[in-house]
C-alpha cells in the first residue's frame, strides 16, 4: 500500500488508523531517515490504540510506554543503540508482553530481534510532505491491514 502524506496532520491520522485495527503482539517497524516522521506517526498509532499518556518503560532504557485500555504501546527508538548490544535489551521480554504491541523506530539496530510476521512502513521525504509504503509480512499483520478502518 502506497500513500501520500500531505502533512503531518496525515500522518498522524495514518498512525490513528493503524493503531485502531493493532491487536496485542503486534510489531511495527518504522523505516526511514531522519525527520521523515516515524515518532510523529507512532504517536498517532499510540492514539489510535486507545492509549493516553507517554511514560518511560519501566524496564527498558530506550522504550516509552503508552498504557491504554485494550492494549499498551511500547514505542521504542533504536537510533542510539550500538552495533551487537541489541542482547543487552530485554527485547525478547518486551515483545513476549501479552497486552502490548510494539512500534519501533530505527530497527534494524536489532535486526534479528523481530518476529517474521510483522508490519513494516517506511516513510520518505517528498518535500513539502511524505510518501509512506506499508506492507505485512505474514498473515497476523495482514490481519490488521484487512481491517483497517
Ligand atoms: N506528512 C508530513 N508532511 C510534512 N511534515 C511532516 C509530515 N509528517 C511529519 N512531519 C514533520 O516532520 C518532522 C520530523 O518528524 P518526526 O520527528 O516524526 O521524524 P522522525 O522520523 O521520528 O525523525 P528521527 O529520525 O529524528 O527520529 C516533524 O516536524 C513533523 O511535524
Ligand atoms: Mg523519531
Amino acid at each position: 500500500m502506497r500513500l501520500k502524506l500531505a502533512s503531518e496532520k496525515e500522518t498522524i491520522a495514518l498512525g490513528v488508523r493503524i493503531g485502531k485495527a493493532l491487536k496485542p503482539g503486534a510489531v511495527v517497524l518504522l523505516h526511514g531517515e531522519l525527520g521523515a516522521g516515524k515518532t510523529t506517526f507512532a504517536r498517532g498509532l499510540a492514539r489510535g490504540a486507545g492509549c493516553r499518556g507517554r511514560v518511560s518503560s519501566p524496564t527498558f532504557a530506550l522504550a516509552h510506554l503508552y498504557r491504554g485500555k485494550r492494549l499498551d504501546v511500547h514505542h521504542l527508538d533504536l537510533y542510539r543503540l550500538k552495533a551487537g548490544e541489541d542482547g543487552e535489551l530485554g527485547l525478547d521480554e518486551l515483545l513476549a508482553d501479552p497486552r502490548g504491541a510494539v512500534v519501533v523506530e530505527w530497527p534494524d539496530a536489532a535486526r534479528s530481534s523481530w518476529p517474521k510476521d510483522r508490519l513494516e512502513l517506511t516513510l520518505a521525504h517528498a518535500p513539502p510532505g511524505r510518501t509512506a509504503a506499508l506492507k505485512a509480512t505474514g498473515p497476523a499483520s495482514r490481519k490488521i491491514l484487512e481491517s483497517l478502518p
